[in-house]
């Protein structure tokens, strides 16, 4: 059955609708006051609203007025629509990103090769597993140094993500002038540190001078090539800057790096900016709900110190450890994926709700709350607690693994998306290195040390575009009493520069 979009309600009888607090403009100021000027995470002003309570009633979905259109708001995962008809991600946002993949339409043709010069490294199960030693060894470095003082949650995991990220052989090969050093630069340190928050405040006008510091990005990308000319001149093929420079065409020397084109550094940019600052932010979760659920952090503890299994076993086909759990899990409660987000339909097409059908018209914002729908109580048996038996329960068989609980076609736990299309096109492509990774750092620090924490707050913080906890604070090492730590579990560093093979990417099912 077709039903036509009436005023007002736009579909009566088939989804739920809230008109909104003002007869003149539904929600419009109303969302503006409580998230630009309150600062409030959107995803508190739609329960505020009463609009989640609505889509609640209403099977998961429902409408919301917005100035003289409506928006169409989720709080399930379950795709309702396919990417043709969306138009891309980051689409008015090229002045920033540049020529970034996530700012093509889903047909482009540039758009394969760019996803594949991520996928064929971070995507790849075999590549990931071949670099675990690194990420071990580097880890375990960078943890020698710090431990002992008291650090801010937030600093330590972003610096310890930034370090290994730069160090790992076949990444970034950031090694003579690794990215910690650019995260403390007067001169760059505030755009690389906060680039996504910033983007995010040109994208909502709340920061009138947001664009022209975004635009440092430039700079900064040409001095990191430059400093470590050497180590990306001499990297893998893996290599996530050579694979751009490989894509473009381009021999990698000096010349052609003072001579990129700015929508090329910026897109560039974002790709390494994406691989330290998404990961360390979701690290900060990770820690965060571990350090304040001591049930879970003693099994962690357990595992890291090898009394159960170990992380990121050698195959890479292997079922996900307790601790890699965690992380997925730490990754469904927080991420680093703002809590909801919105694509607009660039054609009509069919919804299906209910046994009904309606046509959404172009131009429609659709709405994803992926903080509710991470937390739907039909997909998870525990939503609100951090608790590793809610990644377990949706295993659907024995066999799962990180890579197939993470595939495309998976929605469960939506932080690799910005709304679930079929098949996920655009679903990151970095996602397997970032858990994997995390759950490898993981290993190496309850492994060697006891942590002590302070001052965690996890309720969302005020005006940050991104997830970030209310109060991040604070971690100390020690290390741990010889009796309870490995002996030594750092694997050796076995020097395998194998570039990882097109096959290697994660399988997806054909549909
Ligand atoms: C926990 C860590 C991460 C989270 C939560 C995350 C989240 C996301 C999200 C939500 C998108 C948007 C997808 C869409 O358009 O619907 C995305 C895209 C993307 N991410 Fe990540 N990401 C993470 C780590 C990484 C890493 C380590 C990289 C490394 C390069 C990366 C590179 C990318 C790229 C290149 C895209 C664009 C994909 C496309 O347009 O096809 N991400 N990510």
């Amino acid at each position: 059955m077709t039903v036509t979009a009436p005023a007002g309600a736009p579909y009566p009888g088939v989804l739920a609708h809230h008109p909104g607090p003002s007869a003149a403009d539904g929600h419009e100021q109303a969302f503006h006051e409580a998230t630009v000027v309150r600062g409030e995470p959107a995803s508190a002003y739609f329960r505020a609203s009463g609009i989640s309570a609505c889509a609640e009633a209403g099977g998961g979905l429902c409408t919301f007025r917005t100035g003289r259109g409506f928006a169409v708001y989720q709080i399930t995962n379950t795709p309702l629509l396919t990417e043709e008809v969306l138009a891309p991600s980051t689409d008015t946002n090229r002045d920033l990103f540049g020529d970034f993949m996530g700012s093509l339409l889903h047909d482009h043709p540039d758009r394969p090769a760019k996803r594949g010069a991520v996928e064929r490294s971070l995507g790849s199960a075999a590549f990931v597993a071949r670099i675990e030693p690194h990420v071990r060894r580097h880890t375990a470095a960078h943890l020698a140094r710090v431990a002992g003082r008291e650090l801010p949650l937030d600093d330590f995991a972003l610096e310890l993500v930034a370090h290994v990220d730069s160090m790992v052989p076949g990444v970034l090969d950031l090694t003579e002038r690794p990215l910690p050093e650019y995260l403390r630069s007067p001169d760059y340190g505030e755009v690389v540190r906060g680039f996504f928050d910033l983007a995010s405040d040109v994208i909502c006008n709340v920061n009138p001078d947001a664009m022209r510091q975004a635009d440092v990005i430039v700079p900064f990308v040409r001095d990191l090539l430059l400093a470590n000319f050497r180590p990306l001149s001499a990297a893998p093929a893996t290599n996530l800057v050579r694979r751009y420079f490989a894509l473009w065409d381009l021999p990698f020397t000096r010349e052609n790096i003072a001579r990129l084109d700015p929508a090329r550094v910026k897109e560039l940019g974002t790709v390494v900016v994406a691989t330290y600052d998404t990961t360390a932010l979701s690290l900060l979760w990770t820690l965060g709900h571990l350090e304040t659920t001591p049930t879970v952090k003693a099994q962690v503890v357990a595992e890291a110190r090898g009394r159960a299994g170990a992380p990121g076993t050698a195959c890479p086909h292997a079922g996900p450890s307790l601790t890699e759990l965690a992380v997925l899990e730490a990754v469904r409660l927080g991420g680093s994926n703002p809590c909801a987000l919105w694509r607009r339909t660039t054609r009509p097409f069919l919804l299906r709700h209910r046994g009904h059908e309606v046509t959404v018209p172009a131009g429609t914002m659709m709405w994803l709350d992926r903080w509710q729908a991470n937390r739907d109580p039909h997909a998870f048996p525990r939503p609100g607690s951090f608790d590793p038996d809610n990644v377990r329960a949706i295993a659907r068989s024995g066999r799962e693994t990180v890579s197939s609980l993470l595939s495309r076609s998976r929605y469960e736990i939506n932080s690799f998306s910005m709304v679930n299309t079929r098949r996920n096109p655009r679903k990151c492509p970095g996602r397997l290195f970032s858990v994997r990774m995390q759950a490898a750092v993981l290993g190496e620090l309850y492994g060697r040390y006891d942590v002590t924490t302070h001052g965690i707050d996890l309720r969302l913080k005020h005006h940050a575009a991104m997830p970030r906890p209310a109060g991040p604070g604070t971690i100390e090492l020690r290390p741990a009493r010889q009796d309870t730590a490995p002996q030594d579990t750092v694997p050796q560093d076995t020097g395998s520069r194998t570039p990882a093979g097109p096959h290697d990417a994660i399988r997806e099912p054909t549909p």
